[in-house]
């Protein structure tokens, strides 16, 4: 929320969203002053392991999270992005304590939660909350609003002020929908007022941390500003800090205060927000912004430059040697062959693990001659106006480049989960990404 200036900017769609005073059954918690880190993850991994055989002998590991380092500072909103299959979902489950790791160490509030029990995690289950992707599967169909939103605090043993049904009908009118509806079942709701539904039940308790695992991308563009708004009133109105995940920058970017990319298992960039869209400096993160459509209708008619990326994504069993983004890398040169980049604080405020960043200094100044694959990693096509995408002059094209390579992320992952439910996208002379909305807090 610091000093975000989309994020004040509201919409007439959204003054009508108001959100009614804590009763006493919940009410804001005493947490880490507002910047300080409420959440901190060390060396982070999170390696699933392949059995084969009578015996189950483990043969190898699914890397899903490899190596995390970041932060998450009381009262902000960290996006995490990139394609499907880097280990978006693993990160999140795992920062929640759904999933034990496999090495590296999370500190909630200060306090090492890396291996806690069930019992140790008791208290921490109501401080972090997590919000699912897909709002059809994570309700159960057989219980109402009413018990869904109410489980947290039988859960937890908890009696708010008033009763639960009280609290539960408060929850109701605070997401926006109608506390009269306490009876009714999931399917008779929409796709995004279940997800409201899902935001309900994840605030009963008055969590300090709330994780959102691309709460948007199953619903209709049209839905998805408003619950994105939703989110973000929240967090004004209740002190909230998030972690959203999204395969998509162009959801992240209208709400998050710093951006971590993800490629692999690991972060290749970490920065605020203004400082990522006006100067990426990871090839990775340059590529994906390149696919985000340009949400100006003054600046649409101005051609623009997209970088596609070519080839699969490696996958996570075997990741590529040194960097693991060089076998799609353009600028990839032997010291990426070899040697891991580590994640460096490049400017203030801008963490990149790359030796050849863009918009600054090069880390590897000697090492000058590109691979070979290199110089084919990426097709740049020009868009602009009404006019289909075209190659570019420089670039010959290839049969294969009308693909939808870099545009279609989650068609393109080798080992996507089963339950990222992806829609197909649209081809690559179309944006990737859907516009936004009127409705969404766009102020260029
Ligand atoms: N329970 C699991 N067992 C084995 N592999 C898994 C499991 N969960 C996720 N993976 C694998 O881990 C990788 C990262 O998955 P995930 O975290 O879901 O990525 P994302 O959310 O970015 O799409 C993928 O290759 C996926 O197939
Ligand atoms: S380290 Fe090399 S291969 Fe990796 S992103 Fe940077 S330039 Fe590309
Ligand atoms: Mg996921």
């Amino acid at each position: 929320m610091s000093g975000n200036p989309e994020k004040s900017a509201v919409t007439s769609e959204d003054k009508a969203v108001t959100i009614p005073a804590q009763s006493g059954g919940a009410t804001l918690k005493q947490g880490p002053a507002q910047g300080e880190t409420l959440l901190k993850v060390t060396g982070l991994q999170k390696h699933f392991p392949i059995r084969k055989g009578l015996l189950q002998r483990q043969v190898g590991a699914v890397k899903a999270v490899d190596g995390l380092d970041f932060e998450v500072r009381s009262g902000e909103t960290l996006g995490v992005v990139g394609e499907s299959g880097c280990g978006k979902s693993t990160m999140g489950r795992l920062i929640t304590r759904l999933l034990e790791p496999t090495a590296g160490k999370i500190e909630f509030e200060g306090k090492d939660i890396t291996h806690l029990g069930v019992g140790g995690m008791r208290p921490l289950r109501r401080d972090v909350q997590m919000i699912f992707q897909d709002p059809y599967s994570s309700l159960n169909p057989r219980h109402t609003i009413g018990t869904i939103v109410g489980a947290p605090f039988r859960l937890q043993g908890v009696t708010p002020e008033g009763g639960i049904k009280k609290e539960v009908q408060r929850l109701l009118e605070v997401v926006g929908l109608n506390p009269e509806h306490y009876n009714r079942y999931p399917h008779e709701f929409s796709g995004g007022q279940r997800q409201r539904i899902g935001i309900a039940r994840a605030l009963a308790l008055n969590p300090k941390l709330v994780v959102a695992d691309e709460p948007v991308s199953a619903l209709d563009v049209s839905i998805q500003a408003q619950v994105v708004n939703l989110l973000d009133d929240l967090q004004e109105e209740l002190g909230l800090t998030y972690v959203i995940i999204a395969h998509d920058l162009s959801v992240v970017r209208h709400v998050s205060d710093r951006i971590a990319v993800m490629y692999l298992g690991k972060i290749v960039e970490l920065a605020d927000r203004d400082s990522l869209y006006k100067a990426p400096m990871h090839p990775y993160t340059k590529a994906l912004m390149s696919a985000v459509p340009i949400p100006d209708p003054r600046r649409r008619a101005a051609k623009s430059e997209r970088i596609l990326l070519k080839g699969d994504v490696p996958s996570p069993i075997s990741p590529p040697s040194g960097c693991r983004f060089h076998t799609r890398c353009w600028k990839a040169t032997e010291t990426c062959r070899t040697q891991e980049p580590p994640l460096l604080e490049l400017k203030p405020g801008q963490q990149v693990a790359c030796h050849h960043p863009e918009n600054a200094e090069d880390q590897a100044p000697q090492d000058t001659v590109l691979l070979s694959a290199a110089t084919e990693a990426i097709e740049v096509v020009t868009v602009g106006g009404d006019e289909p995408a075209k190659t570019a002059a420089e670039q010959t094209p290839e049969p294969e480049t009308s693909e939808p390579e870099m545009s279609e992320p989650e068609a393109s992952a080798s080992e996507g989960s089963a339950s990222e439910g992806s829609a197909s996208e649209p081809p690559a002379s179309e944006p990737s990404v859907p516009e936004p909305s009127g409705e969404k807090r766009v102020k260029e």
